[in-house]
């Protein structure tokens, strides 16, 4: 499996990584959670944004999965693959056609070759990354010229097991921080998407409103090797 080595442009500081909750992250994932950790309002939009931006033939990586990928169920994609930390709920998520186990906090170096994959998923993940970074310089080797990464958060988290730059910030810095380690790694700038969505059922009919949307999509650019150099 052809994987290049990338450099790491750090933007964090050590105190920004750490987090309330210290310990081995694959303690607090060990057991399933076969529940939906955001409303039916944020849902809906997720999978329209899908539907939108991800041609079917897609390979798709869902980065930091569950049981579920919000994909839309009426597209087949060439190849589903899904990582997470529970094994019990990939091996449960109708969408994945393979997957894996691994912390991230432990080991950002993924296990997939370089430009092999079309579009790369994390949904309410990214704000559990301690090196975001490293993460971000690995989707660059391993997606493909135009080739995207989305993703995903509302406002709310796991508050002991995310680190002080995250639960430190609003949902503005929030987007500002993802894109900001995109870009260090050679990503260009991402489009952010921040949305209200409506309260699932009646009470969104008066104005109520569920969990915000918020996304980050950025597109590899055409033509770049994953090591930065220019093919041309
Ligand atoms: C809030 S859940 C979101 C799951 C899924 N993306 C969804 O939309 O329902 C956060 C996920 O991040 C993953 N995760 C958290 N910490 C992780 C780590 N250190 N390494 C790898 N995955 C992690 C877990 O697998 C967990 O399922």
């Amino acid at each position: 499996m052809p994987q290049t080595v990338q450099p790491v442009m750090e933007v964090l500081s050590p105190a920004e990584r750490r987090k309330l909750d210290g310990d081995d992250d694959a303690l607090f994932y060990a057991e399933p959670r076969f529940v939906q950790h955001l409303d039916a309002a944020f849902r809906a939009r997720l999978t329209a944004l899908y539907r939108e931006r991800i041609p079917p033939c897609a390979v798709v990586l869902d980065l930091m999965s569950s049981w579920v990928c919000h994909l839309p169920e009426e597209v087949s994609y060439q190849e589903v693959i899904g990582h997470g930390l529970n094994e019990r709920e990939l091996q449960a998520n109708p969408r994945l056609d393979r997957h894996w186990v691994q912390n991230l906090n432990a080991d950002q170096r993924l296990p997939l070759a370089d430009a092999s994959v079309d579009a790369v998923l994390m949904v309410a993940g990214w704000q559990y990354l301690q090196y975001p970074e490293a993460i971000a310089a690995e989707l660059l080797r391993v997606v493909r010229p135009r080739g995207q990464v989305i993703v995903a958060f509302s406002n709310r988290m796991f508050f002991q097991k995310a680190p002080q730059v995250w639960t430190d910030g609003g949902d503005r810095d929030h987007l500002a921080t993802v894109a900001r380690v995109l870009m260090a790694q050679g990503w260009p700038r991402p489009e952010l998407i921040a949305e209200d969505t409506p309260a699932p059922g009646p009470l969104g009919w008066f104005g109520a409103k569920g969990d915000p949307f918020f996304a980050v999509i950025a597109t590899r650019p055409d033509g770049t090797r994953p090591d930065g150099a220019s093919q041309g």
